[in-house]
């Protein structure tokens, strides 16, 4: 939610930071500011919409500048508007404030300010801080002092970056719950929310931790007056998280999900055992998850907290630990888990799910877990996130930065990696012979070739979804992990269509949904041909008769279906709980070309944003 970026050294800092912005677009996009300096006077730009609108009204001079700091906003005090959105200053124009989060105390602090003759002329919980800062400033006349002062009487969740006319050529950054990583270039410094900025110019990182404040100059970043140095490397690169000739990134994610799962499964797959030996077992690299052999077999119950599609991903990974490891799972959205009360003790092991590691709901979850006694294991996508960092054990999914809205990649990997999660503790807690392990592990080898098939079936897939692409609503039926799949189909059609859908576990059709079947009523269904096949066959027939229009995504070698149904799509069906990967890449398909036949922005769907770090 919000993206920040602020560059200060040698090379055209404008440019930079609206580069920047571009990459953290995906953050939020409703509207856009920039904040530099010019002959010691502070010029503030801003554009309602993309930074596409904010480009064009930035002047020529300000080619000049060799200190800026920007914004791309996804709005939650304040309606999008020029007026709200930031930087925003103080009333004598000397502080510029970018910001990602939200001030909760901003209420009051704004009625202290204002009895004390500030002004202010936005809606924004940020602009306190701008005004604070500033007032902080008055008295001490130190800048990374200042802001330490203020975000000491803010509550809440917040990224700042801070812009000075009395510390030209200096950016003071500080975070609490929303992330914030800086850069180390050569006679160049960089800030942002993600590396994604950053990267272009270099890999050498630093994560802040909550209520650091740094300063940032060209040649030197320094905390508490002493110099800051990398703590990390990132090790993917620019051109990973470019389009590279795909007209979106949703579209290019979804094809690189068979190289993902390939690098995933060479990156946590150490060894898998030797073919008919019956004593060897498949060996991981699971040196993030240091959660001890000891532990994992005291382990009374997995409570997996996430949200959305890393909900989903969870929702099948329950049915692969249930499986494997024998241990009850609970999958809870973090946003209900952290303020039920749960019942955690420590022998529970509280698994967060997440692409991007700063999901405020899912992050409070593992906090709370924490707070408990509970031992918390992360899957994620992004290394150096917050909860990568606080968590007792993180599996990483390697599948390279995801930038469009809709997750895609990112889903086939927590699945992927939550199956690598499920087969080590069932091996540790000795629920899974050697030779089941590693047909497990085979099983995942092979995913990426059935993905690859998957994908090779794009045309047909886009005929048969544009046959749809007018319905005003759609359903999507599933059973046992076919129900979670539906509802990530459900909710990758929605969030990039518009379209209205909805995910039912089939079983509950005859509870209600089935009213909703008419002729109208485009309906798919997840028909792969497990134990629950003929149970869905009757699902199918059940929509038919009331004649609602049937989509199936079926075996490679279920013949009988094509009677039964209008479309059909086919995946190869190992019959293993893999199948789930290899189901989604259709279900990403469909809604995909619908969005796109429909004008739709594919990668920057209306009213969202990529992290949403706010609860
Ligand atoms: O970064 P996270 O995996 O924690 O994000 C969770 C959800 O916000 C995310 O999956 C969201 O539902 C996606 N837009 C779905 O495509």
């Amino acid at each position: 939610m919000c993206g920040i970026v602020g560059y200060t050294g040698s090379g055209r800092a404008v440019d930079f930071v609206l580069a920047g912005l571009e990459k953290l677009e995906y953050r939020g996009y409703d509207s856009a500011g920039i904040a530099y300096l010019d002959g010691g006077e502070l010029r503030i730009v801003r554009a309602v919409g993309r930074v596409d609108d904010l480009r064009k009204k930035i002047p020529a001079e300000a080619a000049r500048a060799h200190c800026a700091i920007g914004h791309t906003r996804w709005a939650t005090h304040g309606r999008p508007t020029e007026i709200n959105a930031h930087p925003h200053c103080d009333n004598k124009g000397r502080f510029a404030v970018v910001h990602n989060g939200i001030i909760e105390n901003y209420a009051k602090l704004r009625t202290e300010l204002e009895h004390q003759g500030c002004r202010f002329v936005s809606e924004t919980d940020t602009e306190v801080a701008a005004h604070l800062i500033a007032k902080m400033h008055e008295t001490m006349k130190d800048f990374p002092r200042a802001v330490e002062r203020a975000i000491a009487v803010i509550e809440g969740s917040f990224a700042f970056a801070v812009l000075s006319t009395e510390h030209p050529g200096a950016i003071v950054a500080t975070r609490r719950g929303s992330p914030l990583v800086a850069g180390f270039g050569r006679g160049e410094m960089l800030v942002a929310s993600d590396a994604l900025p950053i990267v272009p110019t270099t890999p050498d990182v630093f994560y802040l931790q909550d209520d650091q404040v740094i300063e940032v100059q060209a040649e030197r970043i320094e905390m508490g007056g002493k110099p800051v140095q990398p703590s990390e490397r990132i090790r993917w690169t620019a051109e990973d998280a470019e389009r590279g000739g795909y007209e979106h990134f949703m579209l290019k994610e979804i094809y690189e999900q068979s190289g993902a799962l390939r690098k995933l499964a060479s990156k946590l797959i150490a060894d898998p055992g030797t073919a008919g030996d019956p004593g060897t077992f498949p060996a991981f690299h699971l040196n993030g998850a240091p959660l001890s052999k000891d532990y994992l077999r005291g382990v009374s119950r997995v409570v997996v907290v996430a949200q959305g599609t890393s909900y989903h991903a969870g929702m099948i990974a329950r049915n692969m630990i249930e499986r494997t490891a024998r241990v009850p799972v609970q999958v809870e959205y973090g946003s209900d888990f952290r303020y039920r009360s749960p019942i955690i003790d420590p022998s529970v092991l509280v698994l967060g799910i997440s692409q991007s590691g700063e999901t405020a709901d899912t992050l409070g979850a593992v906090r709370l877990a924490k707070e408990r006694g509970c031992k918390t294991l992360a899957v994620l996508n992004v290394q150096g996130s917050t909860m990568a960092r606080e968590s007792d054990g993180v599996v990483l999914m390697h599948v390279g930065p995801e930038i469009g809205v809709a997750s895609t990649k990112a889903f086939t990997g927590q699945i992927a990696a939550l199956y690598v999660f499920a087969i080590h503790f069932g091996i540790l807690r000795g629920t899974l012979s050697a030779p089941e392990a590693r047909r497990r592990v085979d099983d995942l080898l092979q995913v990426s070739i059935r993905v690859d098939e998957a994908l090779a079936q794009n045309d047909h897939i886009k005929q048969v979804a544009l046959k749809y692409k007018d319905a005003e609503h759609a359903l999507y039926l599933g059973r046992g992990t076919g129900f979670p799949l539906a509802l990530e189909g459900a909710l990758k059609l929605k969030e990039v269509s518009y379209i209205h859908a909805e995910g039912i576990d089939a079983a509950e059709m005859k509870h209600g949904p089935i009213a909703l079947i008419d002729e109208k009523m485009p309906v798919f269904v997840l028909a792969l041909q497990g134990r629950r096949y003929d149970k869905i066959v009757s699902n199918i027939q059940e929509v038919k008769a009331r004649g609602g229009r049937v989509i199936a995504i079926a075996s490679h070698d279920d013949r009988a279906i094509e009677a039964r149904v209008d479309d059909v799509i086919r995946v190869h069906d190992d019959r293993g709980i893999v199948n789930s990967i290899v189901c989604a890449i259709p279900l990403q398909l469909i809604a995909y070309h619908i969005a796109v036949a429909l004008g739709r922005d594919v990668d920057k769907p209306r009213n969202l944003a990529k992290s949403v770090t706010v609860e």
